[in-house]
């Protein structure tokens, strides 16, 4: 069984983590069998599963129900439950209610939050109730309304500083591993270099501790474009689409089901 500390010890082997996201019972068994460390229960069902423009919308009772899923299809890999927007805001009692719920109810082994500079606090807590936190900074899609869109992070000499920081006090504050998205591949790997813990990236570049990429963007099972930083893998959406008119034609024309004597 893969644990907070088995990945905390591959940035000291040098070990690339591999983290992929799943939302359902057979892709969370799929990537299980291929052996990823990380299963993440994103919210990016929002937008992924539910169709919705962003993940705010996602609610706690979603992410549970999802994760409760996922737990039950992986054996070796974490199950990573995202808390959604609000779920952790409002209140710090909201936040350990929360995150526990991942743990308690849903068979998660640790939750990943969006964290800003007001945030560390978070982190402290649930970590010190034994909850284990990745926490993910650099572009937060719960806060794309504020940072006004979808834009690569740490650009400037002062964003950088500021993204090293926040890298800094979140691994002080007991985090695990932290997500960078959309960050400038150099504060990615000023990062990665600095830190103990292992950077895990997304559109981050190729120094970080692991990749973690949306799995429906890799196999191409998606309803539109994907981000510039996605390698897809497969095509999935358009093979799916092919089999069911090829289903649809075969009724039609009376070619399924054959017919045979009883
Ligand atoms: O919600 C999610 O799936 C994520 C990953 C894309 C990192 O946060």
């Amino acid at each position: 069984m893969n644990t907070p500390q088995h990945i905390k010890a591959k940035k000291t082997s040098g070990s690339k983590i591999i983290m992929l996201t799943a939302y359902d019972f057979i892709v969370a068994r799929l990537l299980d069998e291929v052996g990823v460390d990380i299963v993440l229960v994103g919210d990016t069902l929002g937008s992924v599963f539910a169709g919705h423009d962003t993940t705010l919308p996602v609610s706690m009772d979603d992410m549970i129900y999802h994760t409760k899923v996922v737990s039950k299809a992986v054996q070796s890999a974490i199950v990573i439950g995202d808390m959604p927007f609000m779920s952790y805001q409002e209140s710090m009692e909201t936040a350990r209610r929360n995150a526990g719920r991942f743990l308690k109810e849903a068979g998660a082994q640790a939750v990943k939050v969006e964290i800003g500079l007001g945030q560390v606090e978070i982190v402290k807590e649930l970590v010190k109730i034994g909850i284990p936190v990745m926490a993910h900074i650099g572009f937060t899609p719960q806060s794309v309304y504020q940072i006004g869109g979808y834009r690569i992070q740490g650009k400037t000499s002062e964003a950088e500083a500021q993204l090293l920081e926040l890298a800094e006090k979140v691994q002080e504050a007991g985090a695990f591993a932290v997500v960078l998205e959309l960050c400038s591949y150099k504060v990615a790997k000023a990062i990665t270099d600095s830190l103990q813990i292992p950077t895990i990236g997304i559109g981050a570049g190729p120094d970080c501790d692991g990749q973690v990429l949306v799995t429906q963007d890799l196999l191409g099972m998606t309803v539109g474009g994907v981000p510039n930083f996605v390698k897809t893998y497969a095509t999935i959406f358009k093979d799916m689409k092919q089999a069911i008119t090829q289903f649809k034609k075969d009724v039609q024309s009376h070619k399924f089901p054959e017919s045979f004597s009883e």
